[in-house]
Order: structure tokens, then sequence, then C-alpha cells
């Protein structure tokens, strides 16, 4: 069910840095800060030949990465999103498989302005799985 990866989360504690090994190290073209205050994060999307890197760094008091990065303080991979058709239909397919969808079991406007739903790590081999409407 799930196509393209859509993109790969990077949780860090200083986005400067992170730019420069990605824009300068790694050569790789990377955006303008965005600042989202209400996903509680800024981010910068690393664009690649077949997918997107987020490099994302807390914002605000209530970041929803704080606590990935007080137990990963130099940061790490934070989650991993896969596209699907039909996010209802998705959410369906995972529930009636067993899985675990994070909050209210509803889908959410995400950090790019579609349909998200968020799965349990423990229910997708220790990752936090991203599941978008594209
Ligand atoms: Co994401």
């Amino acid at each position: 069910m799930i196509g393209n990866l859509n993109h790969v989360a990077i949780a860090t504690p200083d986005l400067n840095q992170a730019i420069a090994i990605y824009a300068n190290t790694l050569g790789a073209s990377v955006s303008e800060r965005q600042e989202l205050p209400e996903h509680g994060v800024t981010v910068v999307f690393v664009e690649l030949p077949n997918t997107k890197i987020e490099l994302l760094e807390p914002l605000g008091k209530d970041s929803p990465i704080a606590s990935f990065l007080t137990k990963n303080p130099a940061g790490g991979i934070h989650h991993i999103c896969y596209e699907v058709d039909d996010i209802v239909a998705a959410a369906k397919q995972m529930t009636d498989n067993g899985a675990r969808i994070l909050g209210d079991g509803k889908s959410k406007i995400g950090a790019h302005g579609k349909p998200v739903i968020f799965l349990h790590p423990k229910d997708f081999c220790g990752t936090l799985v991203e599941l978008e409407q594209v």
C-alpha cells in the first residue's frame, strides 16, 4: 500500500551546524529555514534527486522533538515518511492490523499542508513512521 519514501526527518540540537554539514560537507541543496510554530519545529529541506531529508530543530517550549533530543543529545533520525493515496483507508488498514496511531487516531494536517498520521514506533521496528496523503 505505501508508495514512495517522502522524507527522512533528522532532529538536531543545532540547525545551523546541520545545514553546514549538508550544504558544505555533503554538497546538498538546502532550503531556507522555515519556522513552523504550530508544529514546534524549525525545518530546512534537503532536496535529493529521489527524496527529501528534513532537518528539524525544536521551536518553542512544547516541541514534539524535545524529548527525543533529551534522549539523543547529538540528534538522530526522528521519523521516516511514506506516501499513501488515501489517509483514511491507510489509517483503517493500520488499526485493522493491530498497529497504533498516535494521538486521537485521526489524520492531522502535517508540516507540508497535507493529511498525515504518525504510527507507534513499537509497532514498526522501533521507528516512528509518518504516513502522508499525497
Ligand atoms: Co515528517
